[in-house]
């Protein structure tokens, strides 16, 4: 009788552990569960604007024909950038020698000595920085003063007409080019 009453008392023993097991697998499996649904688009959220930031920025110089051959001729850009969150839109000078009706050199406009802006000098012949007295050909090679390297060319492509540019600045006072 005795070993009856301990035989039922251990079965029920045995099965509160089971069902406290089982219990302990749901609720580790909903845990994981909200960890994952709120855990993953968290990371992401957080890491994706950074990623985004690095991202090519192609745009529009407008249309090709506006450009003349031969004839150096400034634009302007829009160009869209992001810093975590923070997204803003920059007008951004560039420099466009057109060598035919499809082959171009696009420059980005800053002076590669220390960023001002240069201009195109027809009397000169020469793109001409007022702050320094850097001076480059047409073809962007130093001329004098003292910008350290020539100056830097932008990727570009034609598409239905227009001139899109991949806007990038890059450091400034250094012999190489580097992205900034
Ligand atoms: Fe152009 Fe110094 S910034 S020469």
């Amino acid at each position: 009788m005795q070993s009856d009453t301990a035989g039922k008392q251990e079965k029920t023993a045995q099965k509160q552990v089971e069902r406290r097991t089982f219990l302990g697998y749901v609720i580790a499996a909903v845990g994981a569960f909200i960890t994952t649904a709120v855990g993953v688009p968290l990371v992401g959220s957080l890491i994706l604007p950074g990623l985004r930031g690095h991202q090519p920025n192609w745009v529009s110089a407008g249309p090709a024909s506006d450009f003349p051959i031969g004839q150096p001729k400034a634009a302007t850009v829009t160009v869209t950038t992001k810093d975590g969150w923070i997204e803003q839109q920059e007008a951004k000078g560039i420099w466009v020698v057109k060598h035919t009706k499809s082959d171009f050199t696009v420059f980005n406009g800053r002076c590669v000595h220390l960023g001002c802006a240069y201009s195109w000098q027809p009397s000169l012949n020469e793109f001409v920085c007022p702050c320094h007295g850097g001076r480059y050909s047409i073809t962007g090679q130093v001329l004098g003063g003292p910008p350290p390297r020539p100056l830097d060319t932008l990727s570009w492509k034609l598409n239905q007409g227009n001139l899109i540019v991949q806007y990038e600045d890059f450091r400034l006072g250094i012999p190489q080019k580097e992205e900034a």
